[in-house]
């Protein structure tokens, strides 16, 4: 499905669900790091997608600090869930199933949402769904349609892991990161360059008026032959040219080294297309708002007649919407998940082996 297919299948701003899907109402709670997210989903519809972001809290740290976020998912998770409930005009006693984030991310924020959906399930009688925050990445720009055999690249803030997608629930992944995700990159080269919270955000921004070629940067582990990556020597080597280099544009230095990891991301996602003889590329997780990302992907599908897609922006970074979608996947599937599973900082995503 093209592009604008898939922009013609969101209702009002939100996304609608595969027609399969039972017709059941979601509530899904997302707190996996500084976002506070509620979204509501009834059968095939996303009704409601609120989000709180925390970012001038954290800026003035200049980075997430767990105990701040936490204590504010606290306080702002009541009024992000009735301005859910309001939006979708519901109320609890119309939901069908409680989902929320259980890992990866920062256990005290985990935990928040977490009780707050089981104590919902448990009053309300109704189950309770556990999803993996990396599956909500991965499943996002499949929304409105149905999950097909792709390969699936998330690349955020804490992940950049590329998954060869045989259907919902069927991951073999390929390969991640050995060590920064390409977010942290992003976020770690912010800083160096003194540019406001959050990192790529404003990379990209700046890197709007530079030039992509002025400084040489490495790719590194694009040519290895398999499907890891490393962003850190890239980081590294923007620390060790800024004392060297007198003068120079910040515009040049975001251009050059965004486009550095582009490269890379672009060269191993087209890899594992051709290898896997895969039709469908679909790109997510925060970095994918990047707007030349978005751009490379664009030209290089098109050259090779692949189908690209790509979550609209404000679904590519955090957001309960993909935790509803994947929850309404498994509330088709009659997969749900017991009152004692616990939470899991360093949750994996599951795939199959070889
Ligand atoms: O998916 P996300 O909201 O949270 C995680 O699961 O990590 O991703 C946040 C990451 C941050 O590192 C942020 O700097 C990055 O996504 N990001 C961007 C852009 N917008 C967000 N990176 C590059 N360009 C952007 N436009
Ligand atoms: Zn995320």
């Amino acid at each position: 499905m093209s592009n604008q297919t898939q922009k013609e299948s969101i209702s009002a701003g939100l996304w609608t669900v595969p027609e399969k899907a039972h017709p059941g109402v979601i509530l899904a709670i997302e707190t996996s790091c500084d976002e506070t997210a509620v979204g509501l989903m009834r059968g095939r519809e996303l009704l409601a997608s609120e989000v709180a972001s925390q970012i001038d809290l954290h800026a003035v740290y200049g980075g997430v600090v767990p105990e701040v976020a936490s204590r504010n998912h606290l306080r702002v998770l009541k009024p992000v869930l009735e301005r859910a409930l309001d939006q979708a005009n519901l109320r609890i006693r119309d939901v069908d199933a409680f989902a929320a984030t259980q890992g990866p991310g920062l256990a005290t924020s985990l935990m928040i949402g977490c009780c707050l959906a089981k104590g919902l399930a448990i009053a309300a009688g109704r189950p309770f769904i556990a999803v993996n925050h990396i599956e909500g990445h991965l499943l996002s720009p499949f929304f409105g349609q149905e999950i097909r055999p792709a390969i699936g690249l998330v690349v955020s803030g804490g992940h950049t892991v590329l998954v060869d997608i045989h259907t919902e629930g069927l991951y073999r992944i390929l390969g991640s990161t050995v060590d920064d995700a390409a977010g942290e990159a992003f976020d770690k080269v912010g800083k160096l360059l003194g540019l406001p919270f959050l990192g790529g955000p404003n990379v990209n921004r700046l890197a709007l008026k530079g030039d992509r070629k002025r400084y040489d940067f490495p790719r590194s582990m694009m040519n290895s032959g398999d499907y890891s990556f490393s962003f850190s020597g890239l980081k590294t080597s923007v620390r060790y040219l800024l004392p060297k280099l007198g003068e120079y544009l910040v515009e040049d230095l975001c251009a050059s080294f965004q486009e550095a990891i582009i490269d890379v991301l672009v060269s191993k996602t087209l890899s594992a297309a051709d290898e896997m003889k895969r039709n469908t590329v679909a790109i997510s997780g925060g970095v994918s708002c990047n707007s030349r990302l978005r751009e490379r992907f664009e030209l290089e599908c098109q050259d090779r007649g692949l189908e690209l897609l790509l979550a609209p922006p404000k679904f590519c970074t955090d957001n309960a919407g993909m935790i509803a979608f994947v929850a309404a996947l498994k509330h088709a599937r009659g997969e749900y998940s017991t009152l004692a599973s616990d939470i899991d900082p360093n949750l994996k995503l599951l795939g199959l082996t070889a």
